[in-house]
Protein backbone atom coordinates (compact mmCIF):
# COMPACT_ATOMS: atom_id res chain seq x y z
CA UNK A 1 0.00 0.00 0.00
CA UNK A 2 1.33 3.35 -0.99
CA UNK A 3 1.39 6.15 1.25
CA UNK A 4 -2.06 8.19 0.26
CA UNK A 5 -3.76 5.19 0.03
CA UNK A 6 -3.11 4.34 3.87
CA UNK A 7 -3.64 7.91 4.31
CA UNK A 8 -6.73 7.70 2.97
CA UNK A 9 -7.60 4.18 4.52
CA UNK A 10 -7.02 5.17 8.45
CA UNK A 11 -8.16 9.02 8.26
CA UNK A 12 -4.71 10.07 8.38
CA UNK A 13 -4.59 13.76 6.70
CA UNK A 14 -1.68 16.21 6.03
CA UNK A 15 0.78 16.50 3.84
CA UNK A 16 3.36 17.88 6.55
CA UNK A 17 7.17 16.58 6.45
CA UNK A 18 5.77 15.55 10.33
CA UNK A 19 2.82 13.37 8.63
CA UNK A 20 4.72 11.98 5.92
CA UNK A 21 7.44 10.82 8.41
CA UNK A 22 5.02 9.13 10.61
CA UNK A 23 3.30 7.36 7.82
CA UNK A 24 6.44 6.01 6.64
CA UNK A 25 7.17 4.60 10.28
CA UNK A 26 3.74 3.28 10.13
CA UNK A 27 4.15 1.25 7.15
CA UNK A 28 8.12 0.73 8.47
CA UNK A 29 7.00 -1.28 11.96
CA UNK A 30 3.53 -2.59 10.98
CA UNK A 31 4.95 -5.88 9.58
CA UNK A 32 7.14 -6.35 12.39
CA UNK A 33 6.31 -6.74 15.94
CA UNK A 34 8.73 -4.47 17.53
CA UNK A 35 7.50 -2.50 20.29
CA UNK A 36 6.33 1.00 19.20
CA UNK A 37 6.29 4.59 21.31
CA UNK A 38 3.92 6.99 20.21
CA UNK A 39 4.78 10.35 21.34
CA UNK A 40 3.25 13.61 21.29
CA UNK A 41 0.18 16.12 23.64
CA UNK A 42 -3.43 14.81 23.75
CA UNK A 43 -5.49 14.65 20.04
CA UNK A 44 -2.62 14.34 17.83
CA UNK A 45 -3.50 11.11 16.97
CA UNK A 46 -1.80 8.97 18.88
CA UNK A 47 -4.81 6.49 19.10
CA UNK A 48 -5.14 6.69 15.61
CA UNK A 49 -1.66 5.56 14.40
CA UNK A 50 -1.98 2.70 16.63
CA UNK A 51 -4.83 1.34 15.26
CA UNK A 52 -3.18 1.94 11.44
CA UNK A 53 -0.37 -0.09 12.83
CA UNK A 54 -2.22 -3.13 14.24
CA UNK A 55 -4.35 -3.22 10.85
CA UNK A 56 -1.75 -3.49 8.78
CA UNK A 57 -0.11 -5.96 10.96
CA UNK A 58 -0.53 -9.71 10.42
CA UNK A 59 -2.44 -9.28 13.77
CA UNK A 60 -4.94 -7.75 12.29
CA UNK A 61 -7.75 -10.49 12.59
CA UNK A 62 -7.08 -10.69 16.33
CA UNK A 63 -8.14 -7.72 19.19
CA UNK A 64 -6.29 -4.50 19.49
CA UNK A 65 -6.99 -4.13 23.14
CA UNK A 66 -6.88 -0.20 24.24
CA UNK A 67 -6.13 0.23 27.84
CA UNK A 68 -5.76 3.42 29.38
CA UNK A 69 -3.11 2.96 32.34
CA UNK A 70 -3.81 6.69 33.62
CA UNK A 71 -7.96 5.73 33.76
CA UNK A 72 -7.26 2.70 35.94
CA UNK A 73 -7.03 3.43 39.92
CA UNK A 74 -3.46 2.19 41.17
CA UNK A 75 -4.91 -0.60 43.77
CA UNK A 76 -6.55 -2.85 40.58
CA UNK A 77 -3.93 -1.76 37.90
CA UNK A 78 -2.07 -5.19 37.89
CA UNK A 79 -4.95 -7.43 38.26
CA UNK A 80 -6.58 -5.42 35.21
CA UNK A 81 -3.44 -6.26 32.79
CA UNK A 82 -2.69 -9.37 34.09
CA UNK A 83 -5.68 -10.75 35.60
CA UNK A 84 -6.07 -12.34 38.53
CA UNK A 85 -7.03 -16.05 40.48
CA UNK A 86 -9.91 -16.45 42.24
CA UNK A 87 -9.87 -15.68 46.04
CA UNK A 88 -7.07 -13.50 45.74
CA UNK A 89 -7.92 -10.19 46.98
CA UNK A 90 -11.58 -10.05 49.29
CA UNK A 91 -13.91 -9.29 46.46
CA UNK A 92 -11.95 -11.34 43.86
CA UNK A 93 -14.92 -14.08 43.33
CA UNK A 94 -14.08 -15.48 40.48
CA UNK A 95 -10.31 -15.81 38.26
CA UNK A 96 -10.32 -13.54 35.68
CA UNK A 97 -8.14 -12.92 32.19
CA UNK A 98 -6.18 -9.73 32.35
CA UNK A 99 -5.79 -7.40 29.41
CA UNK A 100 -2.70 -9.01 28.10
CA UNK A 101 -4.15 -13.14 28.01
CA UNK A 102 -7.03 -11.24 26.07
CA UNK A 103 -4.76 -9.60 23.61
CA UNK A 104 -2.53 -13.06 23.08
CA UNK A 105 -2.21 -13.08 19.07
CA UNK A 106 -3.18 -9.45 18.55
CA UNK A 107 -2.05 -5.81 19.96
CA UNK A 108 -2.13 -4.50 23.19
CA UNK A 109 -2.08 -0.67 23.27
CA UNK A 110 -0.96 0.82 26.67
CA UNK A 111 -2.14 4.74 26.55
CA UNK A 112 -0.63 6.79 29.18
CA UNK A 113 2.29 4.36 29.99
CA UNK A 114 3.76 7.19 32.04
CA UNK A 115 1.17 6.93 34.53
CA UNK A 116 1.94 3.47 35.51
CA UNK A 117 2.90 2.54 39.00
CA UNK A 118 6.52 1.79 39.32
CA UNK A 119 5.39 -2.04 40.71
CA UNK A 120 3.84 -2.76 37.72
CA UNK A 121 6.57 -1.35 35.72
CA UNK A 122 8.65 -4.32 36.38
CA UNK A 123 5.67 -6.35 35.44
CA UNK A 124 5.53 -4.69 31.86
CA UNK A 125 9.37 -5.34 31.75
CA UNK A 126 8.95 -8.92 31.96
CA UNK A 127 6.17 -9.52 30.12
CA UNK A 128 7.70 -7.16 27.19
CA UNK A 129 11.38 -8.62 27.34
CA UNK A 130 9.84 -12.44 27.41
CA UNK A 131 5.79 -12.42 27.32
CA UNK A 132 6.04 -14.57 30.91
CA UNK A 133 3.71 -12.96 33.67
CA UNK A 134 1.94 -14.23 36.59
CA UNK A 135 -2.10 -13.76 37.57
CA UNK A 136 -2.40 -11.53 40.77
CA UNK A 137 -2.50 -14.45 43.47
CA UNK A 138 -0.93 -17.21 41.37
CA UNK A 139 2.77 -18.89 41.02
CA UNK A 140 1.88 -20.15 37.48
CA UNK A 141 3.90 -18.27 35.56
CA UNK A 142 1.84 -17.97 32.01
CA UNK A 143 2.83 -16.89 28.24
CA UNK A 144 1.58 -14.49 25.58
CA UNK A 145 1.81 -13.63 22.54
CA UNK A 146 0.97 -9.61 22.29
CA UNK A 147 2.62 -6.94 20.38
CA UNK A 148 3.06 -3.53 22.10
CA UNK A 149 2.40 -0.05 21.19
CA UNK A 150 2.49 2.62 24.07
CA UNK A 151 1.78 5.59 23.69
CA UNK A 152 2.49 9.17 26.19
CA UNK A 153 2.19 12.61 26.16
CA UNK A 154 4.52 13.35 28.72
CA UNK A 155 8.39 13.52 28.31
CA UNK A 156 9.03 9.93 29.77
CA UNK A 157 13.10 10.61 29.96
CA UNK A 158 11.84 13.69 32.11
CA UNK A 159 9.82 10.75 34.50
CA UNK A 160 12.96 8.70 34.27
CA UNK A 161 14.82 11.51 35.69
CA UNK A 162 12.38 12.54 38.63
CA UNK A 163 12.38 8.84 39.57
CA UNK A 164 9.06 7.92 38.19
CA UNK A 165 9.81 5.71 35.48
CA UNK A 166 11.85 2.80 35.55
CA UNK A 167 15.03 3.89 33.47
CA UNK A 168 15.13 -0.49 31.91
CA UNK A 169 11.51 0.00 30.59
CA UNK A 170 11.84 3.33 29.14
CA UNK A 171 15.28 1.91 27.26
CA UNK A 172 12.63 -1.21 26.81
CA UNK A 173 9.87 1.05 24.89
CA UNK A 174 11.97 3.55 23.31
CA UNK A 175 13.03 1.43 20.38
CA UNK A 176 11.21 2.73 17.99
CA UNK A 177 9.69 5.92 18.49
CA UNK A 178 7.30 7.76 16.93
CA UNK A 179 6.68 11.78 17.09
CA UNK A 180 3.42 13.36 16.47
CA UNK A 181 4.30 16.91 16.41
CA UNK A 182 0.95 19.31 18.04
CA UNK A 183 -0.60 20.68 15.08
CA UNK A 184 0.66 24.61 15.63
CA UNK A 185 3.94 23.18 14.37
CA UNK A 186 2.55 21.96 11.01
CA UNK A 187 -0.05 24.72 10.34
CA UNK A 188 0.08 23.38 6.57
CA UNK A 189 -1.83 20.35 7.74
CA UNK A 190 -4.26 22.54 9.63
CA UNK A 191 -6.44 23.46 6.75
CA UNK A 192 -6.27 19.88 4.86
CA UNK A 193 -7.91 18.45 7.96
CA UNK A 194 -10.18 20.85 8.34
CA UNK A 195 -11.61 20.71 5.23
CA UNK A 196 -11.61 17.12 5.75
CA UNK A 197 -13.80 17.41 8.84
CA UNK A 198 -16.16 19.88 7.26
CA UNK A 199 -16.70 17.59 4.63
CA UNK A 200 -17.66 14.50 6.87
CA UNK A 201 -19.73 16.57 8.81
CA UNK A 202 -21.37 18.29 6.01
CA UNK A 203 -22.80 14.96 4.85
CA UNK A 204 -23.94 13.58 8.44
CA UNK A 205 -25.88 16.41 8.86
CA UNK A 206 -26.94 17.04 5.74
CA UNK A 207 -25.64 20.88 5.47
CA UNK A 208 -23.84 22.67 3.02
CA UNK A 209 -20.66 24.59 4.06
CA UNK A 210 -20.63 28.25 2.30
CA UNK A 211 -17.24 28.10 2.50
CA UNK A 212 -14.84 30.94 4.48
CA UNK A 213 -13.16 34.09 4.55
CA UNK A 214 -8.94 34.07 4.08
CA UNK A 215 -8.82 35.93 6.97
CA UNK A 216 -10.97 33.02 8.84
CA UNK A 217 -8.34 30.82 6.84
CA UNK A 218 -5.60 32.87 8.21
CA UNK A 219 -6.76 32.49 12.15
CA UNK A 220 -7.64 28.71 11.58
CA UNK A 221 -4.29 28.99 10.71
CA UNK A 222 -2.36 30.95 13.68
CA UNK A 223 -4.67 29.84 16.25
CA UNK A 224 -2.31 27.38 19.10
CA UNK A 225 -5.17 25.08 18.81
CA UNK A 226 -4.32 23.45 22.14
CA UNK A 227 -6.65 20.43 21.86
CA UNK A 228 -4.63 19.48 18.83
CA UNK A 229 -6.56 17.61 16.26
CA UNK A 230 -9.83 16.72 18.80
CA UNK A 231 -10.15 20.72 18.72
CA UNK A 232 -9.81 21.02 15.25
CA UNK A 233 -12.52 18.51 14.47
CA UNK A 234 -15.16 19.74 17.12
CA UNK A 235 -14.45 23.50 16.21
CA UNK A 236 -15.93 21.95 12.21
CA UNK A 237 -18.36 20.09 13.98
CA UNK A 238 -19.78 22.97 15.36
CA UNK A 239 -19.62 25.23 13.01
CA UNK A 240 -21.04 22.97 10.40
CA UNK A 241 -24.41 22.75 12.90
CA UNK A 242 -24.80 25.47 14.39
CA UNK A 243 -23.83 27.99 11.47
CA UNK A 244 -25.50 26.14 8.68
CA UNK A 245 -25.68 28.10 5.69
CA UNK A 246 -23.48 30.62 6.88
CA UNK A 247 -20.38 31.50 5.32
CA UNK A 248 -17.69 31.93 7.59
CA UNK A 249 -15.51 35.25 8.45
CA UNK A 250 -13.13 36.00 10.97
CA UNK A 251 -15.61 37.08 13.64
CA UNK A 252 -17.95 33.96 13.00
CA UNK A 253 -14.83 31.72 13.47
CA UNK A 254 -13.14 33.56 16.57
CA UNK A 255 -16.29 32.75 18.70
CA UNK A 256 -15.78 29.23 18.58
CA UNK A 257 -12.01 30.00 19.26
CA UNK A 258 -12.32 32.12 22.07
CA UNK A 259 -11.88 30.96 25.74
CA UNK A 260 -10.40 27.85 24.26
CA UNK A 261 -6.57 28.20 25.58
CA UNK A 262 -7.00 25.56 28.49
CA UNK A 263 -7.48 22.06 28.28
CA UNK A 264 -10.39 21.56 30.22
CA UNK A 265 -13.53 20.08 29.66
CA UNK A 266 -15.83 22.34 29.46
CA UNK A 267 -13.73 24.95 29.39
CA UNK A 268 -13.23 24.58 26.04
CA UNK A 269 -16.63 25.31 24.90
CA UNK A 270 -17.67 28.27 23.43
CA UNK A 271 -19.32 30.77 26.19
CA UNK A 272 -22.31 30.99 26.31
CA UNK A 273 -23.00 35.02 27.71
CA UNK A 274 -26.13 36.05 26.66
CA UNK A 275 -25.84 39.60 27.10
CA UNK A 276 -22.73 40.33 24.99
CA UNK A 277 -22.89 37.80 22.18
CA UNK A 278 -24.26 38.97 19.09
CA UNK A 279 -26.02 35.96 17.85
CA UNK A 280 -28.11 35.66 21.20
CA UNK A 281 -29.20 38.89 21.03
CA UNK A 282 -31.18 37.98 18.07
CA UNK A 283 -34.18 35.83 18.45
CA UNK A 284 -36.04 33.26 15.75
CA UNK A 285 -35.08 29.31 15.47
CA UNK A 286 -31.50 29.66 14.85
CA UNK A 287 -30.33 31.43 17.50
CA UNK A 288 -32.47 29.11 19.61
CA UNK A 289 -30.77 26.35 18.11
CA UNK A 290 -27.28 27.53 18.72
CA UNK A 291 -28.35 27.68 22.73
CA UNK A 292 -29.56 24.63 22.56
CA UNK A 293 -26.63 22.44 21.01
CA UNK A 294 -24.15 24.19 23.33
CA UNK A 295 -26.02 23.38 26.23
CA UNK A 296 -26.71 19.46 25.08
CA UNK A 297 -22.51 19.81 24.54
CA UNK A 298 -22.18 21.23 27.97
CA UNK A 299 -24.56 18.44 29.38
CA UNK A 300 -22.65 15.83 27.28
CA UNK A 301 -19.35 16.60 29.04
CA UNK A 302 -21.18 17.08 32.46
CA UNK A 303 -22.41 13.83 32.36
CA UNK A 304 -19.00 11.80 30.64
CA UNK A 305 -17.75 13.83 34.13
CA UNK A 306 -20.24 12.82 36.96
CA UNK A 307 -19.66 9.28 34.92
CA UNK A 308 -15.72 8.89 35.68
CA UNK A 309 -16.86 10.60 38.89
CA UNK A 310 -19.11 7.86 39.94
CA UNK A 311 -17.38 4.64 37.92
CA UNK A 312 -14.12 6.07 40.56
CA UNK A 313 -16.05 6.66 43.88
CA UNK A 314 -17.49 2.95 43.03
CA UNK A 315 -14.08 1.36 42.71
CA UNK A 316 -13.08 3.21 46.19
CA UNK A 317 -16.20 2.15 47.99
CA UNK A 318 -16.65 -1.41 46.85
CA UNK A 319 -13.17 -2.72 45.67
CA UNK A 320 -12.98 -3.82 48.94
CA UNK A 321 -16.01 -5.91 49.14
CA UNK A 322 -17.82 -7.61 46.06
CA UNK A 323 -17.14 -6.83 42.97
CA UNK A 324 -17.33 -9.07 40.11
CA UNK A 325 -16.97 -7.00 36.65
CA UNK A 326 -16.45 -3.94 38.22
CA UNK A 327 -13.22 -2.76 37.04
CA UNK A 328 -14.70 -3.06 33.43
CA UNK A 329 -16.87 -0.21 33.96
CA UNK A 330 -14.45 2.32 33.76
CA UNK A 331 -14.27 3.90 30.63
CA UNK A 332 -11.15 3.69 29.27
CA UNK A 333 -10.40 5.35 26.15
CA UNK A 334 -12.24 7.73 25.84
CA UNK A 335 -11.75 11.34 26.31
CA UNK A 336 -14.00 13.84 28.18
CA UNK A 337 -12.51 16.44 25.68
CA UNK A 338 -13.40 14.70 22.58
CA UNK A 339 -17.49 15.13 22.85
CA UNK A 340 -18.32 14.39 19.77
CA UNK A 341 -16.98 11.30 19.39
CA UNK A 342 -17.70 10.34 22.93
CA UNK A 343 -21.40 10.60 21.58
CA UNK A 344 -20.54 8.58 18.72
CA UNK A 345 -19.12 5.56 20.05
CA UNK A 346 -22.53 5.92 22.40
CA UNK A 347 -25.00 6.21 19.72
CA UNK A 348 -23.03 3.88 17.23
CA UNK A 349 -22.36 1.09 19.65
CA UNK A 350 -18.89 -0.63 19.10
CA UNK A 351 -15.71 -0.59 16.94
CA UNK A 352 -15.09 -4.28 15.84
CA UNK A 353 -12.33 -6.04 17.81
CA UNK A 354 -11.62 -3.23 20.53
CA UNK A 355 -12.35 -4.17 23.92
CA UNK A 356 -15.38 -1.81 25.70
CA UNK A 357 -16.20 -1.20 29.23
CA UNK A 358 -19.06 -4.30 30.10
CA UNK A 359 -22.10 -3.09 32.33
CA UNK A 360 -21.08 -3.03 35.97
CA UNK A 361 -22.47 -6.21 38.03
CA UNK A 362 -22.62 -7.57 41.49
CA UNK A 363 -21.67 -10.61 42.58
CA UNK A 364 -24.28 -10.70 45.39
CA UNK A 365 -25.68 -7.66 46.24
CA UNK A 366 -26.69 -9.12 49.53
CA UNK A 367 -23.45 -9.62 50.82
CA UNK A 368 -22.31 -5.99 50.00
CA UNK A 369 -22.03 -3.97 53.04
CA UNK A 370 -23.79 -0.22 52.89
CA UNK A 371 -22.01 1.97 52.00
CA UNK A 372 -22.46 5.99 51.67
CA UNK A 373 -23.37 5.82 48.51
CA UNK A 374 -25.95 3.04 48.92
CA UNK A 375 -27.57 4.55 52.11
CA UNK A 376 -27.61 8.08 49.79
CA UNK A 377 -29.82 6.08 47.57
CA UNK A 378 -31.53 4.05 49.95
CA UNK A 379 -33.42 6.74 51.19
CA UNK A 380 -37.22 7.40 49.40
CA UNK A 381 -36.23 8.91 45.78
CA UNK A 382 -33.29 8.73 43.55
CA UNK A 383 -31.76 11.65 44.11
CA UNK A 384 -31.33 14.33 40.96
CA UNK A 385 -27.89 14.15 38.80
CA UNK A 386 -27.18 17.51 40.77
CA UNK A 387 -27.34 16.26 44.53
CA UNK A 388 -25.44 13.21 43.48
CA UNK A 389 -22.92 14.88 41.93
CA UNK A 390 -22.95 17.40 45.19
CA UNK A 391 -22.62 14.61 47.17
CA UNK A 392 -20.09 12.75 45.66
CA UNK A 393 -17.58 16.07 45.30
CA UNK A 394 -18.39 16.55 49.83
CA UNK A 395 -17.28 13.10 50.06
CA UNK A 396 -14.25 13.38 48.54
CA UNK A 397 -13.40 16.74 49.84
CA UNK A 398 -13.96 15.16 53.58
CA UNK A 399 -11.72 12.36 52.64
CA UNK A 400 -9.08 14.22 51.29
CA UNK A 401 -9.68 17.13 54.09
CA UNK A 402 -10.44 19.70 51.77
CA UNK A 403 -7.21 18.97 49.51
CA UNK A 404 -8.63 20.28 46.14
CA UNK A 405 -6.23 18.63 43.93
CA UNK A 406 -6.57 15.00 45.51
CA UNK A 407 -10.20 15.13 45.75
CA UNK A 408 -9.81 16.48 41.96
CA UNK A 409 -7.99 13.82 41.19
CA UNK A 410 -9.98 11.75 43.12
CA UNK A 411 -12.99 11.97 41.15
CA UNK A 412 -11.01 12.07 37.99
CA UNK A 413 -11.99 15.87 36.96
CA UNK A 414 -9.58 18.37 36.11
CA UNK A 415 -9.62 20.62 39.54
CA UNK A 416 -10.70 23.48 37.05
CA UNK A 417 -14.05 21.44 36.93
CA UNK A 418 -13.83 20.97 40.77
CA UNK A 419 -14.05 24.55 40.74
CA UNK A 420 -16.26 25.38 39.05
CA UNK A 421 -18.74 22.54 40.65
CA UNK A 422 -17.87 24.21 43.92
CA UNK A 423 -18.62 27.48 42.82
CA UNK A 424 -21.93 25.93 40.86
CA UNK A 425 -23.32 24.45 43.85
CA UNK A 426 -22.29 27.17 46.78
CA UNK A 427 -19.54 24.93 48.49
CA UNK A 428 -16.78 26.39 49.90
N1 LIG B 1 -3.82 13.41 10.82
C1 LIG B 1 -5.12 13.32 11.11
N2 LIG B 1 -6.04 13.45 10.12
C2 LIG B 1 -7.35 13.38 10.38
N3 LIG B 1 -7.87 13.19 11.59
C3 LIG B 1 -7.02 13.03 12.61
C4 LIG B 1 -5.61 13.09 12.43
N4 LIG B 1 -5.01 12.92 13.62
C5 LIG B 1 -6.00 12.79 14.52
N5 LIG B 1 -7.21 12.84 13.93
C6 LIG B 1 -8.52 12.79 14.60
O1 LIG B 1 -8.42 13.61 15.76
C7 LIG B 1 -9.06 13.00 16.88
C8 LIG B 1 -8.06 12.78 17.98
O2 LIG B 1 -7.10 11.81 17.57
P1 LIG B 1 -6.54 10.68 18.54
O3 LIG B 1 -5.80 9.69 17.72
O4 LIG B 1 -7.63 10.17 19.42
O5 LIG B 1 -5.51 11.55 19.42
P2 LIG B 1 -4.68 11.16 20.73
O6 LIG B 1 -4.83 9.68 20.92
O7 LIG B 1 -3.28 11.57 20.41
O8 LIG B 1 -5.27 11.98 21.85
C9 LIG B 1 -9.69 11.74 16.36
O9 LIG B 1 -11.02 12.02 16.01
C10 LIG B 1 -8.87 11.42 15.11
O10 LIG B 1 -9.63 10.70 14.18
MG1 LIG C 1 -5.66 8.87 22.72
Amino acid sequence: MDREALQERYGITGESAAIRQVVDKIMQVSGTDITVLLQGESGVGKDVTARAIHALSARKRNDLVIVNCGAIPEGIIESELFGHEKGSFTGAHEARKGYFEKADGGTIFLDEIGDTPKNVQVKLLRILENGEYFRVGSSKMLTTDVRVIAATNKDLWELVREGKFREDLYYRLDTVKIKLPPLRERKEDIIPIFRKFVTEFSSKYDSVFQGFSDEAKELLTSYRWPGNVRELRNVAEQLVVLEKSQFIDKDRLQKYLKGRQHLGSTDNLPVLSRGEDEEFRQSGPSADNGLIYRALLEMRTDISDLKKMLAKFLYSTFTEKSVKALPSAIPRDIDPNDISSHLREQMEGESLGISRPAPVQFEDEDEVEKSDLEEFFAGNEIPSIEEAEKFLIEQALKRYEGNRRKASEALGVSERTLYRKLDQYGLQ
